[in-house]
């Protein structure tokens, strides 16, 4: 698949890696040329650096790895129409050391913002480390990637991305669910900057006397 990754941070890094080892072409379009191409670099398997709209114009699915405050400036820099656009961001309000969002919907915001791509939402639960690492099953479980999204062909796209890092995709919902995974997120890794095992809150299925639909 040709992927643009906007971003040439950590978590572009970290998908990157992993898409370029399982054979993806990558295009890293970042407002700095010299970060782009370090990115490119480590990223490796022929990826290449350019400007966003480089990014844009290449990616059949466009990984947005940038900070909530700058997604106007980045969907304003490329024509995202037909593209699956894989949104991994969290609105953690800057600064703040606390976990609250400065925004609700980022994920419902990008699909109004970009008309004629399908969002995604994914990648945005775990740390840049956890993707670009090994580690794919905890307490003999494997690792679900939760997605979010209304387009079939952008979640199965998702879904083989996800695949292709040895993880578990999981269709969590349609979008209008991401924003209850923006605030899990925000909820869920505050927790663990606390120190405190946020897995240890989540019973088994068996045991959460819910009664499963269907
Ligand atoms: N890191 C994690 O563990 C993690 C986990 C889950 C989700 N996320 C989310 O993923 C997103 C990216 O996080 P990250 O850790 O990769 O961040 P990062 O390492 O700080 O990298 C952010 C990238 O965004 C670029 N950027 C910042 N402002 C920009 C602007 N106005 N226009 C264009 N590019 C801009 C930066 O460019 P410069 O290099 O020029 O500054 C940099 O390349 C964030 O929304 C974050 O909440 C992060």
């Amino acid at each position: 698949m040709r992927i643009g990754i906007i971003g040439a941070g950590a978590m572009a890094r970290a998908l990157g890696g992993g898409w370029a080892a399982a054979g993806h072409e990558i295009v890293v379009g970042a407002r700095d040329a010299e970060r782009a191409a370090g990115a490119a670099a480590e990223i490796g398997g022929g990826a290449r650096g350019g400007t966003i709209a480089d990014g844009v114009r290449f990616g059949e699915a466009v990984l947005l790895a940038v900070p909530v405050s700058a997604l106007g400036e980045v969907l304003a820099a490329g024509d995202y129409a037909g593209r699956t656009i894989v949104d991994c961001t969290n609105a953690f309000a800057p600064d703040s050391g606390k976990f609250v969002l400065a925004e609700d919907a980022v994920a419902e915001r990008i699909a109004a913002t970009a008309a004629g791509a399908h969002v995604v939402k994914a990648f945005n639960l775990c740390a840049a480390e956890v993707w670009a690492g090994t580690a794919r099953e905890f307490d003999g479980q494997p690792l679900l990637v939760p997605l979010c999204g209304d387009d079939a062909a952008a979640v199965a796209r998702v879904t083989a991305l996800a695949r292709d890092l040895k993880l578990e995709p999981f269709h969590a919902g349609g979008l209008a669910q991401a924003r209850y995974l923006e605030a899990t997120s925000a909820f869920v890794v505050g927790q663990w900057f606390g120190g405190h095992d946020a897995r240890a809150m989540f019973p088994p299925l068996a045991a959460t006397f819910a009664e499963v639909d269907g």
